[in-house]
């Protein structure tokens, strides 16, 4: 029975890999999970200098979900490249380094750093704010797209993805807008714009007012655009979005994913990535599918 999956000339043994930002760089849940069963391991978004994140409380929990305005804390690339990427090098799997930036600036930098490390795939979180263009997230504005995929992929060694925002009228536009921009695969989707205010304290519950919202009640949003990705750009897609077991996992792939990823299930479930790969091995003998491949986008 075959599990691999190809991104971008990147052979991954099986689709499953965790969330950026939910796994650390895998050094906590290592003692949990066993990095080696996962066909990559992506890493929290990393900057070119450190950032400290937004000010508490920072995470809220909501009705099948939680709401998080971390403020993408990291302690920039040099920290990083000394002492993540050395880890993740100890295990059989495929590392996957989240990158992101307030300016185009900032992102050429990080992606140039990375060109001569062990890294096997860069994704490129454009949900942040673009500070010279008044803070509208680059993901939000399809010329920025493009602008921003071209200008990583003109400095980047390795094979680049560019994560989408779900923030956006048409998901469709932004996927092309990447795959114009010469993306060499599409990740989606990243958190839902939300907000919760607490009635007791009569406040919000997050000091920054907003947070991304994610867990099982984003899925089906977060399904819908895979979907709809799928239908609009040849380029490989890697799902995610409230997915927390091998079902969840296999709607991404039914629905056109190639791979999928695990966020917020691994802050109640540390095995949520094991046991979604198990399950998927076991949903494929029960179907007689010998190849993980022939499920890739087959609802139509
Ligand atoms: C606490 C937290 C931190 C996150 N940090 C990042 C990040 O650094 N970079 C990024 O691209 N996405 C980040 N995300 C988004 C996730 O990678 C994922 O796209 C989203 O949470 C949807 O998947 P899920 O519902 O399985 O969590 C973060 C999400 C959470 C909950």
């Amino acid at each position: 029975m075959n599990m691999s999956v190809t991104i971008a000339g990147v052979e991954l043994k099986n689709p499953v890999m965790e969330a950026s930002g939910t796994f650390g760089s895998g050094m906590e849940y290592s003692e949990f999970v066993d990095l080696n069963r996962l066909g990559a391991v992506v890493t929290k978004g990393v900057a070119n200098v450190p950032w400290p994140g937004n000010p508490t409380p920072r995470i809220a929990e909501t009705y099948g979900g939680m709401l998080n305005a971390i403020g993408l804390q990291n302690p920039g690339i040099d920290v990083f490249a000394k002492r993540d990427i050395p880890f993740l090098k100890k295990y059989d799997t495929k590392i996957v380094v989240n990158v992101c930036g307030k300016t185009t600036e900032d992102y050429i930098d990080v992606v140039e750093r990375l060109g001569d490390e062990p890294v096997d795939l860069l994704e490129i979180n454009i949900s942040c704010p673009n500070v010279k263009e008044g803070g509208i997230a680059f993901g939000q504005d399809p010329k920025a797209v493009e602008a921003i995929t071209k200008a990583v992929k003109a400095h980047a060694k390795q094979p680049v993805i560019m994560k989408l925002s779900p923030n956006v009228t048409d998901i469709t536009v932004m996927a092309k807008a990447a795959e114009a921009g010469g993306a060499d695969a599409i990740s989606l989707i990243n958190t839902l714009t939300g907000m919760k205010i607490d009635i007791n304290r009569r406040a919000f519950a997050l000091a920054n007012k907003t947070g991304g919202l994610s867990g099982p009640a984003i899925k089906p949003v977060a399904v819908r655009m895979v979907y709809q990705t799928a239908q609009a750009v040849k380029v490989p897609i890697i799902g995610m979005g409230g997915i927390q077991n091998a079902e969840d996992a296999l709607e991404f792939i039914l629905a056109g994913a190639t791979a999928v990823a695990i966020g917020t299930a691994n802050f109640h479930n540390p095995y949520a990535t094991v046991e979604t790969v198990d399950g998927i091995r076991a949903y494929m003998e029960k179907y007689g599918v010998d190849d993980i491949r022939d499920l890739i986008g087959a609802v139509k």
